[in-house]
């Protein structure tokens, strides 16, 4: 294996699927694997080499998928193996890969491992995950008490999600090693790598004790008191061992909760995986109802910070939308702005800042959050649980709603909008959730023919990507670093060197020229540029 070849993943685009939304083959209103298949020539268009799927193994679906009953089973609603190898095989051939999503934290209450153990307490995998007599004060990630007693066996479970997903005793070796055995199946079939859920809660501390609390009711996030535990990396490094070593597939830990100065430890040649997603620049906050809101200026100095920590250890994954967040173009900016320059502005920094790209579906025509206001429109279940934690501190219907319109992981997974026709050419049935209604004028197939769209300006910036070593090797440097408005940087590369302004605020910006001096504009998302100064949300590329 040349080092060209085992580091595939640092020079192309990945693109994150909800299979659910992405596109449905067979009328039934749920995405499917035949649907994304059929859609690969589309992801081609956009230059995505690598494809994360989130989780299609045979579930019970309260949790879309991140409630895995068996790991080696396609959910029938998605489809068959057979599907899957079809998916795997026709990817190949247009020089993609298709990365899985392993839930290793916890697993689905109707899997059989966890229907064994809750059956006594000393069946052969009665530890196979965390039981006790008596509950501690932590307070599950999607509310109420991290535990759930069960009258078969006794005993309460630990969940750090829903009480449907009972989480895995890692403590116990032989749940390490069939988690091992698992990803080295998929590893078998092709897959080009890993997006690893949740895994910063897989230890726990040995004392289990109470936390002090942080909520009215007494309660402790369960976040705080079991994220990243002391002698989590041990587990990892034998992950590592008995998975990784020696094959061409990459890692990304989904970690929340990491900050930059510990991701050496994580990531890169003494660490665990190829790349960490940490959450520093994402807006939102674990309790809607105390939302978050980071200025430009956070989220450019978390970036920033994360690109330092990254620069001569690991890489880091670039990413402003997944399916758990709301679409960026509302997260990052008012009601007010003009949502296709602000879509292109996010698009620039997703294609030129140093790392791999994470697109998510529908981000690349500038998708965005839904406006609805009835609780009952929304299907996925933390919106219902911070609606009612809401209510119960005394907001209002209206307030309460709105902190879930700004936050509902429904935002990002309403159906792919790929035309103006019936469901917006996602499917010939019902949809599984409702679409957003601005299909009509937000979707692929009238930005294709628009040469000025969204879509057009991603794939353009995505072939320049391609084209310049210096934005996939190019160092990082940032520049007008305490400028509240502009994101800017340089990236240099044999001799070569690219200057990056963003501006990401509402209102013109203004910057000295001399930064710029001796360059040429190549790329941007207004005519008409002006050295010295940026337009609301304008972005410019010089060399
Ligand atoms: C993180 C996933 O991205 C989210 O969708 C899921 O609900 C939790 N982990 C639990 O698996």
């Amino acid at each position: 294996m040349t080092q060209m070849d085992s580091d595939w993943w640092k020079h192309t685009v990945c693109y994150e699927i909800y299979p659910s939304s992405f596109k449905d083959s067979n009328g039934d209103g749920v995405g499917d694997i035949k649907g994304i298949t059929s859609r690969l020539d589309y992801l081609k268009s956009l230059g995505v080499g690598c494809i994360w799927l989130t989780p299609v193994y045979a579930s019970p679906m309260k949790d879309n998928g991140y409630d895995v009953s068996d790991f080696y089973q396609i959910n029938p609603l998605y489809g068959s193996m057979d599907d899957m190898d079809e998916l795997l095989a026709e990817a190949k051939a247009r020089g993609m890969k298709i990365v899985m999503d392993l839930v290793f934290n916890h697993m689905s209450e109707e899997s059989a491992w966890f229907l064994e153990s809750k059956k006594s307490k000393d069946n052969p995998k009665s530890d196979w995950f965390i039981w006790r007599d008596q509950p501690n004060n932590w307070r599950g990630i999607f509310g109420g008490s991290a535990w759930t007693y069960s009258e078969e066996r006794k005993q309460y479970y630990l969940h750090t999600f829903g009480s449907f997903q009972p989480d895995l005793n890692w403590e116990n070796p032989e749940v390490r090693k069939a988690l091992y055995d698992i990803a080295n199946f998929w590893i078998q079939k092709g897959v080009g790598g890993f997006r690893i859920d949740a895994i910063v809660y897989i230890k726990k501390p040995s004392d289990f004790a109470d936390g002090k609390p942080d909520a009215s009711d007494g309660t402790v996030f369960i976040h705080d008191m079991t994220a990243n535990t002391e002698g989590i990396l041990d587990f990892l490094h034998e992950f590592k061992k008995n998975v990784l070593d020696g094959k061409n597939v990459f890692t990304v830990g989904e970690a929340n909760g990491i900050h930059p100065e510990e991701l050496h430890r994580w990531v890169g040649k003494d660490g665990v995986f190829d790349m960490l997603f940490e959450f520093n620049h994402l807006q939102g906050g674990d309790i809607w109802y105390r939302p978050i809101r980071l200025s430009t200026l956070d989220v450019k100095k978390a970036i920033f910070q994360s690109q330092k920590a990254t620069e001569k250890n690991g890489w880091y994954p670039i990413f402003f939308e997944n399916h758990d967040k709301p679409r960026s173009v509302n997260a990052y900016f008012s009601e007010k702005a003009n949502k296709e320059l602000a879509s292109k502005a996010l698009i620039t920094l997703l294609l030129t800042l140093r790392g791999t790209p994470f697109v998510y579906e529908g981000e690349e025509i500038g998708m965005s959050n839904v406006n609805w206001n009835s609780i009952d429109d929304y299907n996925e279940l933390n919106s219902r649980s911070q609606y009612e934690m809401a209510l119960q501190e005394g907001f209002s219907h209206e307030q309460s709603i709105g902190f879930v319109k700004a936050l509902s992981r429904d935002n990002a997974r309403t159906p792919m909008q790929w035309n103006d026709s019936l469901n917006a050419g996602f499917s010939l049935g019902k949809p599984w959730l409702q679409l957003n209604e601005n299909f009509t004028q937000v979707n692929v197939a009238s930005q294709e023919k628009d040469p000025n769209s969204p879509l057009n300006y991603f794939k353009r910036l995505s072939q320049l990507r391609k084209n310049h070593a210096v934005l996939l090797n190019g160092d990082f440097a940032p520049i007008l670093e305490s400028d509240p408005q502009i994101f800017a940087y340089r990236r240099t590369w044999n001799g070569k060197s690219l200057t990056v302004l963003v501006n990401l605020s509402e209102m013109e910006a203004s910057y000295a020229s001399q930064i710029v001096e001796g360059q040429t504009l190549i790329f941007s998302n207004l005519d008409g540029v002006k050295l010295g100064t940026l337009r609301p949300l304008e972005a410019n590329i010089f060399e």
